[in-house]
């Protein structure tokens, strides 16, 4: 075992940990009222969700919390009307939030950017005007393809508030992965920007939509906007795109909020999935609304003085309801960084913790491992002492991580909050609050008014202790409400495992209830903390002059948790060598982007397949692994 653990470990880990008297005394839900909520929520949830949407405001409040007529199609707060942007703009302008920080940007190159929320209100209006004046209007889809730029999230708030639907496409896409969802979603708009800086280099960001707009349907998209982020040249075409400055200079200051009904979606999130296909999951204003602050709030445990910082790029749904939703809602102040974590050097975020004084910092167990590998020496040279509450998303997290964490960034006094939540969740589902007793490696208990629950694959429930399928049992209020132009893909999380939500994770539950996640059931790889699915990457392989047939399965990888290897056919004409193992690499990068990391390439005869000619990746991969075969992990194998 090396210093970051193994997974393994996570079976054997039973240390607990306390909080400290002054933390339980001084949070917002303490033990006894936490017992309070479960209590409401189990034998009344919709209550407890209707009380969580009363904290927020509406134009008009809901007929019924939730109809389930027409399950899985669930309805959250139906008859009601809102705005998210409301709730995360326009009310705060009425309180002493008006001049408070909402947004804290620094740029790699140190330059830094704050927004109060009064001038982050005027500046979404501004540009809201200049959408509306481009001839979008509610239900159009506008496509930001963005680095973490305050116009990332200044656009993504101005298409809200006019009701237009965003969806934000991570940087780190290809052209041609970018061009997929562009298609997928029908975007009228694209959002970008001239470049970015990362790793101490100008990435140009405007020639790769460029690119993938010349095999885009050329009359979805009439307009981009581009920000001048790096000056790097760009070629503007006339009439379809404009410089973001130009479009706002001359905007007034307020624009309307339109008032939108409950369930008009308020973004799309592709992820990857089972297919080739990335899936677009639709997320809407109100339920997704009361999900987000009521979770945020008491996870982290939002006090007016917090500075908030999740490390998540917008491009993620993390991004979006914990850099973006979530903390404005809270009326707290979220802090967003451009470029990369060891830029100049290893001590980057520690750097920014310590100057702005952040108080909350929530991030990915890849990126804790890979600070880990650089030693505490970093973490030595700074101030820490303004932070009271870590957290971690994406993976499960070692105990080797988890405890390095706790110790060298939290003094052994700041609780490390396992949020267990997918894109599809929209909100934490399995989290502990700072109260709770943790064990190192386990996101705890289910949230009020979350029922979770580990299964065999008939639905049973398994002993615990014992590995199962994670599933949810009743919807929730930030659940997504559908996919985009694909409502059988929908139904397919309720139906294989009948009445049941099928999360896709394996995992179990302890003696004392603790949920212990342990990774994918599917064939989805989570490459540091985001989700490719293997389909989607032999479908790239597939697309290559050489291969014949492939099969992808995921291997362990140290820092990145998990990474792609694939077994390559190739056509009889073709010498498999070292050239062809590079090219194949350059080839999955310009069709996946960056994301799809892959570790190694091993060429074959042939593959084994079932009776109907389906590679069997759990094969290959229990003899890599040197693993049993017929374990969960290859469910989406069976004929
Ligand atoms: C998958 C969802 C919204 C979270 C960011 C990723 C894994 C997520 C945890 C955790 C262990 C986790 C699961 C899940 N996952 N959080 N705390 N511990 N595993 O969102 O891309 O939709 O991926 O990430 O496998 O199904 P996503």
């Amino acid at each position: 075992m090396d210093q970051f653990g193994t997974l393994d470990n996570l079976l054997q880990e039973e240390r607990v940990f306390r909080p400290l008297p002054q933390l339980v005394i001084e949070a917002n839900v303490n033990p006894q009222e936490l017992e309070a909520h479960r209590r409401m929520a189990g034998h009344d949830p919709l209550g407890y969700w209707e009380e969580a949407a009363d904290e927020l405001d509406w134009f008009k409040k809901w007929d019924q919390v939730l109809d389930d007529s027409d399950a899985p199609f669930y309805k959250w707060f139906p008859g009601s009307r809102c705005n998210i942007v409301y709730n995360c703009l326009d009310r705060h302008i009425e309180t002493y939030n008006k001049n408070k920080l909402a947004l804290i940007w620094e740029g790699e190159p140190g330059d830094s950017r704050k927004y109060t929320y009064f001038e982050l209100y005027r500046e979404v209006n501004r540009v809201a005007n200049a959408l509306r004046s481009l001839g979008i209007g509610k239900g159009d889809r506008i496509v930001i393809y963005m680095p973490p730029l305050p116009e990332t999230v200044i656009s993504m708030l101005a298409a809200a508030k006019i009701g237009a639907i965003h969806s934000v496409v991570f940087a780190g896409f290809s052209a041609k992965a970018l061009r997929q969802r562009i298609n997928d979603a029908q975007a009228k708009l694209v959002v970008t920007a001239d470049g970015f800086y990362r790793n101490g280099q100008i990435m140009p960001l405007k020639e790769t939509v460029d690119e993938a707009l010349v095999g885009a349907c050329a009359d979805c998209v009439d307009s981009m906007i581009v920000v001048r982020r790096c000056k790097v040249g760009v070629d503007m075409t006339d009439g379809r795109d404009f410089w973001y400055e130009d479009l706002i200079r001359n905007e007034r200051n307020i624009s309307p909020t339109e008032v939108m009904d409950a369930d008009d979606p308020l973004f799309l999130m592709y992820t990857s999935g089972t297919t080739g296909q990335p899936k677009g999951i639709v997320h809407s204003h109100a339920g997704y609304m009361v999900g987000v602050h009521r979770t945020l709030n008491h996870v982290f445990d939002i006090k007016p003085t917090d500075i908030f910082w999740c490390t998540a790029d917008p491009g993620w749904v993390t991004g979006h309801s914990a850099v973006v939703y979530g903390p404005l809602m809270a009326g707290t102040t979220t802090l967003m960084y451009e470029g990369h974590p060891n830029y100049p050097q290893a001590d980057r975020l520690w750097n920014i913790v310590a100057k702005y004084g952040v108080t909350i910092f929530y991030t990915a167990p890849t990126m804790i491992r890979m600070l880990m590998r650089f030693g505490i020496q970093y973490t030595r040279q700074h101030d820490l002492s303004s932070l009271r509450l870590l957290g971690s998303v994406g993976e499960p997290i070692s105990p080797e991580a988890w405890i390095w964490l706790y110790k060298n960034i939290g003094r052994n006094e700041c609780p490390v909050l396992d949020t267990w939540w997918q894109t599809e969740t929209g909100m934490f589902m399995i989290s502990p609050l700072p109260i709770s007793l943790l064990k190192p490696g386990s996101v705890t208990k289910t949230l009020p008014g979350v029922e979770a629950d580990i299964v065999d694959r008939d639905g049973n429930p398994v002993p615990a202790g014992k590995g199962g399928l994670l599933v949810l049992k009743r919807p929730w209020p930030a659940m997504m409400t559908g996919m985009w132009n694909d409502p059988d893909r929908y139904r397919e999380y309720w139906e294989k495992i009948p009445g049941m939500y099928f999360a896709g994770d394996v995992a179990r539950k302890d003696e004392d209830g603790y949920f212990w996640i342990q990774g994918r059931a599917d064939d989805v790889l989570n490459i540091a903390g985001h989700r490719i699915g293997t389909a989607e990457m032999e479908a790239a392989f597939g697309a290559h002059r050489a291969v014949h047939e492939c099969g992808v399965i995921g291997v362990p990888d140290t820092i990145k948790g998990e990474a792609a290897k694939a077994f390559i056919v190739v056509r009889p004409e073709v010498e498999p060598d070292d050239e062809l193992i590079k090219d194949l690499k350059r080839h999955i990068r310009n069709e996946l982007g960056p994301v799809a990391v892959i570790k190694s390439i091993e060429f074959r005869d042939n593959l084994p397949k079932t009776r109907s000619g389906k590679i069997m990746r759990r094969v290959l991969k229990a003899e890599e692994l040197g693993h049993e075969i017929g374990d969960l992990t290859g469910l989406e194998d069976e004929d």
